[in-house]
């Protein structure tokens, strides 16, 4: 299985730390420079002269502020990267239904930004039928929102992990979205954090069950999801890569 991830740090020079970790599955953000408590950015981290956008892309975020604008040009730009990967002609990616992105006929593909951190992954739908990836910070979740974001499962699952530095919760939170991702381009529909349930494993992985009637895919009911996660420079980033068969 062969597919791409890019991922650009906020707080680095302009020649951003990326790296590409097919082994792992997972987008490193760069070791060194930024900490984790740098202002949010409000400007792109790669060149955008380098790389503009489409004035349709522009079109999407005209209204928005610095930081949402930056975020969702850097996105954008390392989308574009990785569709050059697979060896897709650049194209403007526009947001359709629920937010989704579109990507080009023939690609599977997922982007993420949170506070300094930015990513793209994509592959050739022949190879990944469906792609999801997410950000997020390594904190805990504000009280209150793992009631609201868990299943009651989940919360006993999570009092058993042990104490590693990681932020459980904020991993649940963050593999449940990048269920999402993976899942609605087929579902079609929005899913509640309540409509899955997900166990994150202390070894780098996560499993995950849909419990509403399954979207078929390839002739296949698409319930079951495995993923993979990591902490890395403040950042807890997860992913899944649905093989195609
Ligand atoms: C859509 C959602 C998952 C985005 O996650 P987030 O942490 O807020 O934001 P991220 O930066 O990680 O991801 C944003 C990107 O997700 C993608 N995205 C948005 N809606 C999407 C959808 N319906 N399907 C797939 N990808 C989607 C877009 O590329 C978006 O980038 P953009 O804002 O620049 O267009 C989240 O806002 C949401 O609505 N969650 C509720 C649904 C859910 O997660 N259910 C859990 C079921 S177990």
């Amino acid at each position: 299985m062969a597919f791409h991830v890019i991922g650009a740090k906020f707080g680095l020079r302009d020649d951003v730390a990326r790296r590409i970790v097919p082994k792992v599955n997972l987008p490193l953000p760069g070791s060194g420079g930024g900490s984790d408590r740098e202002p949010p950015a409000t400007k792109c981290c790669v060149r955008p002269q380098l790389h503009p956008l489409f004035p349709e892309e522009e079109a999407l975020n005209a209204q928005a502020v610095a930081t949402r604008r930056a975020e969702f040009t850097t996105a954008l730009v390392c989308a574009r990267e990785a569709l050059a990967k697979i060896g897709c002609s650049p194209v403007p990616i526009l947001t359709g239904e629920w937010g989704a992105p579109c990507w080009p006929e023939g690609v599977a593909g997922s982007m993420t930004h949170c506070q300094g951190y930015c990513a793209a992954a994509v592959a050739r739908d022949s190879e990944v039928i469906a792609l999801g990836i997410d950000a997020e910070p390594n904190e805990p979740l504000p009280d209150g929102v793992p009631g609201v974001i868990a299943r009651r499962e989940e919360l006993t699952f999570l009092a058993s992990l042990p104490v590693l530095g990681v932020a459980w919760d904020r991993l649940l939170f963050s593999a449940k979205e990048t269920v999402y991702k993976a899942w609605f381009p087929v579902g079609r529909r929005f899913l509640d954090f309540h409509e899955a349930t997900v166990a994150v494993l202390p070894d780098g992985t996560f499993v995950a069950h849909v419990l509403v009637t399954p979207p078929i895919l390839r002739g296949k009911p698409l319930t079951n999801f495995s993923g993979r996660w990591t902490v890395v420079d403040g950042l807890v980033l997860t992913t899944i890569a649905v093989e195609a068969q």
